[in-house]
This record gives C-alpha cells, sequence and structure tokens, in this order.
C-alpha cells in the first residue's frame, strides 16, 4: 500500500468486548483519515469479512464514541480458517470491498487468525485486547484497568457488608487461563486469599488461610477467585456446561460456588458466593484504557502507513512500539510470580 494515503483500511473487532475497543476504533478513524486513507468498519469480528458485512467510516461515526463501552462494530468467536469456505470468502470480500488492508483488534483467538493470515501474505495489523491481560508480547492489553477498578470497587463493597455480618465472601472473577484480574483486583481491594489458574491450591489451604484470619479476630473474610483455577489435584476447570465456542473454549462459571460450599462444610463459617460475570467487561472505560486504546489506534495505523505489515502493537513501559504477530502469542502471559508473592503477604 502506498504510504501516506490513498488507501482503504478494514477495521474489526473479536472475541468478548471489552471497555476501551471505541476508543481504538475512533483513534484508527481520526488518524487514517488524517493521512488520507480510507476506513471501512467490519461488522462482528471475522463474520463480518466471511459475509461481507462492511460499512464506511468517517469522523461522524466515531464522534462521541470514546467514553462507550462495548464496540460499534460489534463482535464475535468467528473463527474464519474453521472452514476453507469461509477463508476463501473472506479474501474473496477483501477485494470486492478494496481493502487494502485490515486493523484486526482481539485477543490470542483474533490475533491468532490475524497472524495465520499475515503468514499468508494478508496485510495486517494487529491491537491487543482483552480485559484479561494475558497476550504475550505486550505489557498491558486495554479493558484489564478497567476490568479491574470494577472488582475494586465490587470488594470494596463486599468489605462492608462481610464485616457487618461475619461472614466470608468468595467473589468470583473472569480470568480464563490466567488470574491478572484476580490478583490485580484482589490485591487492590485488600483480599485475604486469591485463588488463580497459575497456582492451585487444596481446598485445606484456603481453609487454613482463612482460620488464621478468625484466629486473630478477623472474623469475615474476602476470597477472590479466578474462574478458571483449579483445586489442586483436581484436573478439570468447573464450567457452567459442555458448549464450545469456535476456538474450542468451554464457557467456565461456577467456581466461586464450588470454594464457597467447601470452605461452609469444612469451617462452618458462613460462606457466601458473589460473581461479578460480565459486569466486568461493560461500560465506560477508566482514563487509563481510553488513552491506551487511543496510543495503540494511533500507531496501528502508523504502521500500517511504514508498510510495517504482520506487526501487533504493544505495551512496553511506557512506550508503544511494535512486535512481529507471529513472535507475539507464542504463548499466554502468566501472572508474574512477584505479584502472586506480594498478594501472598497479605493472605491470612
Ligand atoms: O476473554 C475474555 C473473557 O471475558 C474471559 O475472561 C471469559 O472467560 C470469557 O471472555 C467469557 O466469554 P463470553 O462472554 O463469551 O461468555
Amino acid at each position: 500500500m502506498a504510504t501516506d494515503g490513498h488507501g482503504r483500511i478494514g477495521i474489526l473487532t473479536g472475541g468478548g468486548d471489552c471497555p476501551g475497543l471505541n476508543a481504538v476504533i475512533r483513534a484508527v478513524v481520526r488518524r487514517a483519515l488524517m493521512l488520507n486513507y480510507e476506513v471501512y468498519g467490519i461488522k462482528n469480528g471475522w463474520l463480518g469479512l466471511v459475509k461481507g458485512i462492511v460499512e464506511p467510516l468517517d469522523m461522524m461515526k466515531v464522534s462521541g464514541i470514546l467514553p462507550r463501552g462495548g464496540t460499534i462494530l460489534g463482535t464475535s468467536r468467528t473463527n474464519p480458517l474453521k472452514k476453507e469456505e469461509d477463508k476463501k470468502a473472506l479474501l474473496a470480500n477483501m477485494e470486492k470491498f478494496k481493502l487494502d488492508c485490515l486493523i484486526a483488534i482481539g485477543g490470542e483467538d483474533t490475533l491468532g487468525v490475524a497472524r495465520q493470515l499475515a503468514a499468508e501474505g494478508v496485510k495486517v495489523v494487529g491491537v491487543p485486547k482483552t480485559i484479561d491481560n494475558d497476550v504475550e508480547g505486550t505489557d498491558q492489553t486495554f479493558g484489564f484497568d478497567t476490568a479491574v477498578t470494577i472488582v475494586t470497587e465490587a470488594i470494596d463493597r463486599l468489605h462492608t457488608t462481610a464485616e457487618s455480618h461475619q461472614r466470608v465472601m468468595v467473589v468470583e472473577v473472569m480470568g480464563r487461563h490466567t488470574g491478572w484480574i484476580a490478583v490485580t483486583g484482589g490485591l487492590a481491594g485488600g483480599a485475604d486469599c486469591i485463588l488463580i489458574p497459575e497456582q492451585p491450591m487444596t481446598i485445606d489451604d484456603i481453609c487454613a488461610v482463612i482460620q488464621k484470619r478468625h484466629a486473630r479476630g478477623r472474623l469475615f473474610s474476602i476470597v477472590v477467585v479466578a474462574e478458571g483455577f483449579k483445586l489442586e489435584g483436581v484436573e478439570e476447570v468447573v464450567t457452567k456446561d459442555q458448549k464450545l465456542d469456535q476456538f474450542g473454549h468451554v464457557h467456565l462459571g461456577g467456581v466461586g460456588e464450588v470454594i464457597a460450599n467447601q470452605i461452609e462444610k469444612r469451617t462452618g463459617y458462613e460462606t457466601r458466593v458473589t460473581v461479578l460475570g460480565h459486569i466486568q467487561r461493560g461500560g465506560s472505560p477508566t482514563a487509563y484504557d481510553r488513552v491506551l486504546g487511543t496510543r495503540y489506534g494511533v500507531k496501528a495505523v502508523d504502521l500500517l502507513n511504514e508498510g510495517k505489515y504482520g506487526y501487533m502493537v504493544c505495551l512496553k513501559g511506557n512506550k508503544i512500539e511494535d512486535i512481529p504477530l507471529k513472535d507475539a502469542m507464542t504463548k499466554l502471559k502468566f501472572v508474574d510470580p512477584e505479584l502472586i508473592q506480594t498478594a501472598e503477604i497479605f493472605y491470612g
């Protein structure tokens, strides 16, 4: 694509929605128009490119969306590489709508598709998104800060009722493979025990932490559990049902209830569960996520303008940089052991 304009960029948002997506879309459109590109919005993730549901974006369409949660483009968990005919349709629609290049905003699944398309010569740049913060190759994904803020506020609220009733409150938060939200939100909210996929614990260990707290006169406790946590020695995660999405992920949920039942049974302490669920993904992004999303959007257009395809924008320290998609998601980004150790100091 010629630099400094005269090309057409297609933009899509895939996977779970996440606060800050609209900040990225707005930044992409504003920066692209400044450099004389046209921008087309692809509806509902990769599905829109398979089905050819694509529409032009202009200044008016992105006006006022910066503080809005969700995504004006819609999203889906469609894997266009699952069936050969979908991939063909996707490539044909790129031709049909004269899309010279793509900006794909998503997490491990959406960007995994982008990486494969890039390897096959599609001009694509990735923007890392997920409240889970588990994309390897960037220090932080946008949406994470908002989710942590919501979890922190919820824990603060649960603290006062836990103390009044002298109860154990189990708070189930998102985090399919990693415990970033649980550890960071738990630390910020002063949790007494944090359960994450990276670190299985036995139910005896968990009860011992709460009993230690009771022994020193604190008769209420907050236990934060990430939905992907497994008790030590247990093979399977707790799922809501057996349904799989197109990337093979199960529908998680329910581990909080399992842990709470066990705690009450073993300790005799009255225990309640709160599942924060999609509240963590909804609503207005924090200032941090608006700014991070905006910086990512501007950088994504600049990469395309430089002809730097097959890259993902990323945060390194406080700088926005880029990394080849093929190097970005070779594995998940697990919680830093140092952060876990810091959280453990406050257990019990
Ligand atoms: O990938 C982000 C995430 O919020 C995970 O933490 C969670 O397991 C999943 O999405 C939930 O997906 P859905 O909205 O499709 O139920």
